[in-house]
């Protein structure tokens, strides 16, 4: 008989939305948090340019709301526009209070103000930031806090391969028990079950091939929550940063939009400026015009790249503001200081993902999701920058509250099944996993990337359908794999990526279509929401869990 795990809380995910959770939670309730990696592994901690809020005393709120809304392109949700920007002060203040290292205006006096830079579509400066590496400032501070409270158990190289619903069990009032986790140490699943289960999970970029993220977002939350009946929404939304430096030798990395904010020019490779044919606002247009401007000019005159250009700025201007930035370019032979950067776009955040309500709860009972793996409402159809660590802060301390509320009147789950590898073996031939994980990402990237056709869309489909049943089969037979258990999410994410990509017959923020290139205005724009088949319909694809050999797993 193996142990398994009980918590008042689960928590899977180790980024500012799980640790934040986490903490605003500890002094009441018992927190596991899990990690698939390391613990600072995941998007927070690349996080460069900042966290948006209201802290100046020219800025306001509804300037705030009015921006974000006008990023969103018609699609984001006003009451949870509202509810997330007049919480922004407070969650920033809790980082403050934790210790995070902001940027003061002015360091040499020691000013008591923090210095705010500027990002695409915000019309004043209000990104609050620690140099040009907030999220691992952020990430730090929690992490530190997160270590020294007792309530807390940190289970790093912990993946969670599925949740355990009551459905599944046999059960008939429908919640969520917790989740079946791989121990990659041991290789060995083991159950934890708890009164709620929170997915932390992060974003799906990884399923593109060029991507700013790293790689753990591969949208494990997403698919997971899809398989256990969650509706999800807006996936055809992801959006594409403009600039992630153009180099053989750098992987994934991004060049942060402050340093458009703070006079940074986009150029072609002749020199010449382009953004204001594009947009009145140049630069500082919202990404998804920024990313679609480099992408047309690219494939106009065939570049491989554009320029981005900040070196008529002081060499102490930009080493202060964007060290990092800096230091890796210099790394790479490329001295920001004279020279200018070359970018491209990548693949860089989930706008869509769990539908959730304003206190983080998604359809299934017990089940919460926070930060980049939900969709709250606040993105639209484009996130504006600098608004994603907000959403994980302010979404984070909403879902504890309502927990904290819930905790006394929930009992714990009882035992459950274990998981069951009786009908599995060790896989015979781990390519179909490396092929079909770089076949996935290279179609995704050319038919469902910046700019879509019904045709590519169309291709897609086909492609993922294969793929899906592919790896449903391999994950039938064989014994569950780090990399198996990922592919399996991503060729997840991707269907309902293309399927709400073929579902929107319009351009809107970040889906943009040469079928379709216009908003339809005929009608209020609405979200794309999926919905899962129930556990005992008929699967989409592949096969169900009394086939599949695992326990509790059902296959649509
Ligand atoms: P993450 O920080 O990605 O954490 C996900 C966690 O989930 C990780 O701990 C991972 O191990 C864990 N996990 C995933 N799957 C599993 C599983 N199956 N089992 C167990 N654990 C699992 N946003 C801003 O607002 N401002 C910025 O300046 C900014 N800059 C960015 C720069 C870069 C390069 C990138 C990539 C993103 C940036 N973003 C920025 C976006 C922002 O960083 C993310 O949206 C945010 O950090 C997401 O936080 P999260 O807690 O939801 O997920
Ligand atoms: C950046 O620094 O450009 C990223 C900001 C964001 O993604 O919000």
């Amino acid at each position: 008989m193996h142990t398994q795990h009980q918590y008042d809380v689960l928590i899977i995910g180790s980024g500012a939305a799980g640790l934040t959770l986490a903490l605003r939670l500890s002094q009441r309730a018992r927190v596991a948090v899990l990690s698939k990696g390391p613990i600072r592994e995941g998007n927070t901690w690349y996080a460069q340019g900042g966290i948006s809020a209201v802290l100046d005393h020219k800025d306001s709120i509804e300037s705030h709301i009015a921006d974000t809304m006008d990023a969103g392109a018609g699609l984001c949700d006003p009451e949870t526009v509202r509810f997330t920007v007049e919480h922004g002060p407070e969650a920033v203040q809790w980082l403050i209070d934790l210790g995070v290292p902001f940027t003061r205006r002015d360091e040499e006096q020691h000013g008591e103000e923090f210095h705010l830079t500027r990002e695409g579509g915000h019309q004043h400066r209000r990104i609050i930031h620690a140099a040009d590496n907030t999220g691992q400032a952020v990430e730090t501070s929690l992490e530190g806090a997160v270590r020294a409270c007792d309530n807390i158990d940190l289970f790093e190289q912990h993946l969670a391969i599925d949740l355990i619903t009551a459905e599944r069990i046999g059960r008939k009032h429908n919640h969520c028990l917790g989740a079946y986790v791989l121990d990659r140490d041991k290789q060995h699943v083991e159950v934890f079950r708890a009164k709620f289960t929170v997915l932390a999970t992060g974003g799906a970029s990884k399923v593109y091939l060029y991507t700013s993220n790293p790689d753990t977002s591969t949208g494990d939350g997403i698919a997971m929550a899809w398989r256990a009946g969650c509706c999800v929404a807006n996936m055809e939304f992801n959006q594409f940063h403009p600039t992630c430096l153009y180099h053989p030798q750098a992987k994934s990395f991004l060049i942060t939009e402050a340093v458009r904010g703070e006079g940074g020019k986009l150029l072609l490779p002749d020199g010449k400026p382009f953004m204001q044919r594009f947009d009145p606002r140049g630069d500082l247009a919202p990404r998804d015009i920024v990313a679609r401007a480099i992408d047309h000019e690219m494939k106009r005159y065939g570049y491989d790249h554009v320029l981005l250009d900040i070196s008529h700025k002081p060499e102490d201007f930009i080493k202060k503001h964007f060290p990092t930035v800096y230091h890796r370019c210099l790394d790479l032979g490329i001295d920001m200081a004279r020279d200018p950067i070359p970018v491209v776009p990548a693949a860089h955040y989930t706008c869509g993902g769990v539908r959730t309500d304003l206190k983080g709860h998604s359809d299934l009972e017990n089940l919460y999701v926070v930060g980049e793996s939900a969709c709250t409402g606040l993105h639209g159809a484009n996130r504006m920058a600098s608004n994603s660590l907000l959403e994980c802060l302010v979404f984070a301390a909403a879902a504890a509250r309502d927990i904290g509320k819930r905790l006394d009147a929930t009992s714990l789950p009882p035992e459950l099944p274990e998981w069951d590898e009786s009908q599995v073996t060790d896989s015979d031939e781990e390519v179909v996993v490396t092929h079909n994980w770089g076949e996935l990402r290279r179609f995704m990237w050319d038919y469902v990337g910046i700019v879509r056709t019904d045709k590519r869309l169309q291709r897609a489909r086909r492609r993922v359908e294969l793929l899906q049943q592919e790896i449903q089969e391999y994950y039938g037979n064989f014994r569950v794999t780090n990399d198996l258990l990922e592919l399996r999410n991503l060729v997840q994410v991707a269907e309902l990526i293309i399927r709400s990509a073929q579902m929107r017959k319009e351009s809107r923020g970040l889906h943009y279509t040469l079928d379709y290139p216009e908003p339809d205005n005929s009608h209020p724009p609405a979200d794309t929401i999926l919905t899962p088949k129930r556990p005992g319909q008929a699967a989409v694809l592949g096969v169900t869990a009394a086939t599949a050999g695992h326990p509790g797993i059902a296959g649509n």
